[in-house]
Formats: structure tokens, C-alpha cells, sequence
């Protein structure tokens, strides 16, 4: 499937991490068709997918401390899998399971990356997964309550979630009165990626004809991988581009670079 960026790209200033959900208010069935259809179809890489669960059997989310910071009442959830056996893996399932975050929030569904506070075990229930296969993170999946609640509003100012950095810290290479005119949309919809508890660990260098992507920062890559984040924002980046009529390839490189795009 070719991405559908006239879709994605409003998509990504739409979307906002959302942890309390509607207990009222189902996914329809034909909503839940519509996504599994892009889940089969959005399959850039073979070594990463996404499986949507409409019927959970356990409980799957977990509190920072106890219940506290818990995702609650998501009636559906999306897995995010990668083949562990494969390099790249960490990338190809951010990218991937992007398109899959992007595709549910242009349907008017709400959603939120969660690699760190879910239960592997529970998930292990509802999913069947090659023994190579590791489900690195998992979202929740239906309609939030219109306006956040206090511990959401408290969860997002924990995690500073509205802040990014600006492009100066992030940016190196070229100076930016050099840099073809849509550069600055597409790294500025790669800015706008979800990260880990906000870390937003990524560098991007512009060069003549190839931006590069690296890791950045000092913080441990131990429970969340630093090249999950990066998929991400390689998706929104390339989304961004796609809308400004720029159509590049990613080459992936090997640490601390994460990979290059170039058109
Ligand atoms: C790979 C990844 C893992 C995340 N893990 C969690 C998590 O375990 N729990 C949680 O509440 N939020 C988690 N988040 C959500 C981030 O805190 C959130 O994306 C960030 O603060 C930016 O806010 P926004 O998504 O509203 O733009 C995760 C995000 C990403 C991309």
C-alpha cells in the first residue's frame, strides 16, 4: 500500500496521546474492518506488523505506580510486533506501526504509544507471534472522552507531552536558507513525532540530496529502544515530504545513525 499522505500528513497535528477512554462507546465493527484492512495492507517491511485486538482477554495496561497513569476503559488495543531476529526491527516497527496510529486518528479514533507499561503476558493471550517476533509496544484503540480528564491532563504535564524541541537543537548540516523548500515541513512533521516519555531522541543532518537521521542524548536505550522512536518520526518525515511532492528512499545505517533519506 502506497501511503496515503493526503490522509496522514493532517493526521500528524491531529494526533495526541490519549489514555482514558469512553467505556460507553464501542469501536463499530465496520471502523475495526476498515483498520485491519490498512494493518494488512500497510506492510512496508516484512520483519514488522500490527495486529488490532477487539476483545481483550486480560488486562494489558499497567500503572506508572499501581493504577496510577493507567491507560482505562480502551475497549480495543493495537500490538505492535517486530521480528527481533531481523536488524532494523526497532525501526520498521515504528515506522509501520505509525501509519497504523495515523490511519486510526484520521478515522476520528484515539490512540497511545505504550512500550513500557503493558503486560507482554496478556498480550501473549489474545496474539499469536513467531518465536522470533517480540511485541515491543501496544496502544489503546477507541474514542476518548472529549475533554481529558485531571490525571490525563497531570500524565501529559508529567511527560511535557506538548513541548518539542525546537529545530535548532535538532537540525545540523546545510544552513537552512539553503535547504530545498520542503525540508523545513518535513522536519517539522518529524519533530512533531511521539516519543518515549517526550525524549524525542533523534538528530537530523541535511545534506545536498540526503538527510540523515541519528540518535541522540545520553539517556539509556534499556526498556524503550531510541530506533523505535526514530521509526516513528522517519514515517512522519516521509509523509511530509510525500505531501510536498518529494517522493525519496530510505537507506538504514548502523549506530548512532539510524538511517538516510535520500530523493
Ligand atoms: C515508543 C513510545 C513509548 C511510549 N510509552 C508510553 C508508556 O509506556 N506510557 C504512557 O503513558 N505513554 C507512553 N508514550 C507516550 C508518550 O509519553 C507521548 O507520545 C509523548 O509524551 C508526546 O505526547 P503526545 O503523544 O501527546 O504528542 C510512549 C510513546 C512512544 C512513542
Amino acid at each position: 500500500m502506497e501511503i496515503p499522505f493526503n490522509r496522514w500528513y493532517p493526521a500528524i497535528t491531529v494526533r495526541r496521546s490519549r489514555r482514558q477512554y469512553d467505556p460507553s462507546v464501542e469501536v463499530p465493527s465496520d471502523v475495526l474492518s476498515q483498520l485491519r484492512l490498512a494493518c494488512q495492507e500497510f506492510r512496508p517491511f516484512p520483519e514488522a506488523r500490527v495486529e488490532i485486538i477487539s476483545h481483550p482477554s486480560k488486562s494489558v495496561f499497567r500503572g506508572i505506580v499501581g493504577s496510577y497513569g493507567k491507560v482505562k476503559d480502551a475497549p480495543a488495543y493495537l500490538a505492535f510486533i517486530g521480528d527481533a531476529s531481523k536488524p532494523h526491527f526497532q525501526e520498521f516497527t515504528g515506522y509501520c506501526s505509525e501509519g497504523i496510529i495515523l490511519e486510526a486518528t484520521a478515522m476520528g479514533l484515539a490512540t497511545c504509544w505504550v512500550a513500557g507499561f503493558f503486560r507482554p503476558q496478556a498480550v501473549a493471550g489474545d496474539i499469536e507471534t513467531k518465536s522470533t517476533e517480540r511485541v515491543l509496544a501496544v496502544s489503546p484503540l477507541g474514542y476518548s472522552k472529549e475533554n481529558k480528564t485531571l490525571e490525563e491532563r497531570l500524565m501529559s504535564g508529567l511527560a511535557r507531552s506538548h513541548q518539542r524541541k525546537p529545530l535548532s537543537q535538532i537540525v545540523e548540516g546545510l544552513p537552512h536558507e539553503k535547504w530545498p523548500k520542503w525540508v523545513r515541513p518535513a522536519l517539522e512533521a518529524a519533530r512533531f513525532a511521539p516519543s518515549a516519555s517526550n525524549r524525542q531522541p533523534w538528530k537530523f543532518k541535511v545534506e545536498p540530496q540526503a538527510i540523515t537521521v541519528s540518535t541522540r542524548g545520553l539517556s539509556p536505550d534499556i526498556v524503550v529502544s531510541k530506533r523505535l522512536d526514530c521509526g516513528i518520526a522517519m514515517l512522519h518525515f516521509e509523509v511530509a515530504a510525500l505531501s510536498q511532492g518529494v517522493r525519496g528512499k530510505w537507506e538504514l545505517l548502523d549506530h548512532p545513525q539510524v538511517a538516510r533519506f535520500g530523493w
